[in-house]
């Protein structure tokens, strides 16, 4: 996905209600922080504050550069350092204080021996009482089969604002494909988006397709018990009334 467009679209999703101050929270007179997969930093204002070492990392380029370009002079995140790696193989040679996998960046790995892998740097990077945390989608909401006719209707726009988004228009999306593929591993989401602009010309079309590796709460549980980590705490939602999400604390043991 093109950078501009997510962060339009997915930041302001309700299944997104109290991740910022989940995350201030989280956080909280912690002396460094690991991103992990942050792709623009959207997440960065929660994580980051003065005198505060932040890191992130993610494999796209385009959207650290986005993210450098937002946040990098921004005196109130203490100083965010960012670089390419991947979550298989990252490293850094010290340990944080807390890391952050935010918004269903592990199912983005679809390999097991890619996501142990991605655990065991997890654990090797976390100070002996710090913690990490993982979101991901609900598996259950990914196995559930989706009629044609309920894919039609996820369809919507968002009205930009020069003052909130730098642009004044309108950005539409349809989802174009929602469906389980490898044995039931895997979910793929494909969905379509147009940039207009106040007229209701097209400016841009663009079309992306998430695939989703599906895990449940005993998943994460064995896969961290794989690297000697240890479940502390697990939520549906950042706050309690959403159920859409599983939301993992993890420390050693
Ligand atoms: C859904 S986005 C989440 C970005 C950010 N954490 C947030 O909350 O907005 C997932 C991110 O994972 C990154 N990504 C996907 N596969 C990756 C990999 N193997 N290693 C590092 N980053 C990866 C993508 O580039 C993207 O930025």
């Amino acid at each position: 996905m093109r950078v501009g467009f997510y962060d339009l679209l997915f930041g302001r999703a309700s299944n997104l209600i109290g991740e910022g101050e989940f995350y201030r929270d989280f956080t909280a007179g912690t002396g460094s922080v690991l991103e992990a997969a942050c792709g623009s930093g959207r997440l960065f204002p929660a994580l980051g504050a003065p005198g505060r070492l932040l890191v992130g990392f993610d494999a796209s380029v385009e959207l650290l550069q986005q993210a450098q370009a937002h946040y990098q002079g921004n005196a109130g995140l203490g100083r965010p350092l960012l670089c390419a790696q991947r979550m298989e193989d990252f490293a850094f040679g010290r340990r944080f204080e807390r890391i952050v996998v935010g918004y269903y960046g592990l199912s983005y790995v679809l390999e097991p021996d890619g996501r142990r892998s991605f655990l065991q740097r997890i654990a090797d990077h976390l100070t002996p009482d710090g913690q990490a945390v993982l979101h991901l989608p609900d598996a259950d909401l990914l196995r559930r089969p989706v009629p044609q006719a309920e894919i039609d209707a996820q369809r919507g726009s968002l009205v930009l604002t020069k003052e909130a988004s730098g642009f004044s228009g309108r950005l539409a999306y349809q989802t174009t494909e929602n469906r389980v593929v490898e044995n039931g591993s895997v979910h793929i989401t494909a969905l379509a988006f147009s940039l207009l602009d106040e007229s209701g010309a097209v400016l841009r079309e663009e079309e992306a397709a998430m695939h989703y590796a599906i895990l449940d709460r005993q998943d994460i549980v064995s896969l961290a018990a794989s690297v000697g980590l240890r479940l502390t705490d697990c939520r549906r939602g950042f706050v309690d009334d959403i159920d859409s999400e599983l939301i993992v604390t993890l420390v050693h043991p």
